[in-house]
């Protein structure tokens, strides 16, 4: 079995409780922090672990935190980014609902490290239930005296809020969100300047995401060079993986990063297979954000191309045969799954989120999208996927933050990739529309 550091404890029961949760060993690590640590020694002990960021990104978090600026007299505020609105991804949610006092212990953890004495943690709007988890963790651990004022007698204190989110995907981008959070509408803003130096109110701020911070307590208790060991070079630890699609165990799944894809699908321990005995076509490997890759780009081939499961090994060969972990939503797509249909309904998404500060974004999401429906529905044409193509190099690198990227790139990728689908669409649409199913070609 796998190592576990998230999900050590997650079979145990009522361990969303803090009596619980404290009888496993939690809370360990802000006595340690607290009481025998320096907030220097806390983000040196990060950045030795090189932990990277699990929102998506993976910049490495103690680099991000030794950037916050450190101004006299003027507050600094760690912001914890549950939004998780991504397709594809619901690990943030899981570990929130079930092991709510992983996230407040790294949560006190990293706002020692940050001098923060006022945190938030902001959830999409939608998920109440784990609103009303945060809040009754919160309490219980106040009522310990691991918040509040002068915690553990250190002198040090704390104050934690949830905030719920707009119910928007655009607010889980970092300054979205941080508009959000000051009450206004949730659009990004242009950076420079960063958060570290003019985040919430103006002041420094560090954004991370769930899962980031709940892995912060395991690496203060173990300390930074014993986290570094689990994974594969720099990407180390353990990453929660949502997986879906059609897969015969779908779930919440903790590896050890550097696992071999081809095993995260296949094994028992964790997907089981495709579903119903049928072929692997095609995987989204982190979210609906990043490329598509046909499955003889991700599974390993005589010619050895097997993937693991790192930031690097997945986006080895660049777009032209990478993608990205992301934020880990993991979806299969098997042989009967129809690319254009997919495509089409992750474009969808993407024009109904856009905030429409950006023209290339606001218009050419919803271009790409009635394109994308025409093609489906046998009406498209084969200049249509041309004009997909063209549309997709204006929106990218284009727009204030990455949503107009990640709109961009599930389309481009999908035609990289499986062009002759597209082309099928247009040239049999009878065929093409009777059983909605794709063309069984594992990638052109
Ligand atoms: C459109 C958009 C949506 C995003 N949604 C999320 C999200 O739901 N959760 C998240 O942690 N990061 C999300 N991000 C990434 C954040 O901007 C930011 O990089 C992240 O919260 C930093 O945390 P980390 O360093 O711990 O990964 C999103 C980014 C974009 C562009």
């Amino acid at each position: 079995m796998a190592r576990k550091i998230l999900l050590e404890h997650i079979q145990v029961q009522n361990i969303n409780t803090f009596e619980v949760y404290r009888s496993k060993g939690g809370y360990a690590a802000v006595e340690k922090a607290i009481k025998t640590m320096s907030p220097e020694a806390v983000v040196e002990e990060v950045k030795k672990s090189g932990l990277r960021g699990r929102g998506g990104a993976g910049f490495p978090t103690g680099m991000k935190w030794s950037f916050l600026a450190k101004p006299d007299g003027i507050p600094r505020y760690l912001v914890c980014n549950g939004d998780e609105s991504e397709p594809g991804t619901f690990k943030d949610r899981f570990l929130m609902t079930h092991i709510p006092h992983a996230l407040i212990e790294g949560m006190i953890v990293a706002s020692y490290a940050l001098g923060a004495n006022t945190s938030y943690i902001y959830v999409r709007g939608e998920m109440m239930p784990q609103i009303r988890i945060l809040e009754k963790a919160i309490i219980e651990a106040k009522n310990a005296g691991f918040l509040g004022k002068n915690i553990l007698g250190s002198g040090y204190d704390l104050e934690l809020y949830v905030q719920p989110g707009g119910g928007a995907y655009i607010c889980g981008e970092e300054t979205a969100l941080l508009e959000s959070l000051e009450g206004k509408r949730g659009n990004p803003r242009i950076k420079p300047p960063f958060p570290a130096i003019a985040g919430l109110y103006g002041c420094p701020t560090v954004v991370n995401n769930v899962e980031t911070i709940a892995a912060t307590s395991w690496i203060i208790n173990h300390g930074g060079d014993e986290y570094a060991k689990i994974g594969l070079e720099r990407s180390t630890g353990t990453k929660l993986i949502s997986a879906s699609g059609n897969l015969n165990k779908p779930g919440v799944y903790e590896i050890e990063l550097g696992l071999p894809v081809e095993e995260f699908i296949y094994s028992d321990e964790y997907c089981g297979g495709i579903a119903h005995g049928k072929r692997l076509k095609a995987v989204v490997a982190g979210g609906s954000s990043v490329p598509i890759l046909p499955a003889k780009l991700i599974l390993k081939t005589a010619a050895d191309t097997a993937r693991l499961m790192t930031y690097e090994s997945l986006s080895d060969g660049g777009f032209a045969t990478g993608t990205m972990l992301g934020s880990g939503g993991f979806i299969a797509l098997d042989e009967d799954a129809c690319i254009v249909r997919n495509t089409w309904n992750f474009s969808r998404f993407y024009h109904h989120e856009s905030c429409g500060q950006c023209s290339p974004c606001r218009e050419g999401t919803g271009w790409m999208e009635k394109i994308l429906h025409k093609i489906e529905y046998g009406h498209g044409t084969l200049q249509d996927i041309s004009l997909l193509e063209e549309i997709n190099k204006k929106i990218e690198g284009n727009t204030i933050c990455p949503l107009g990227d990640a709109a961009a790139w599930p389309v481009a990728s999908a035609i990289r990739h499986f062009r002759d689908e597209f082309e099928w669409h247009v040239n049999e649409p009878m065929l093409s529309q009777k059983n909605n199913y794709g063309l069984a070609n594992y990638g052109a």
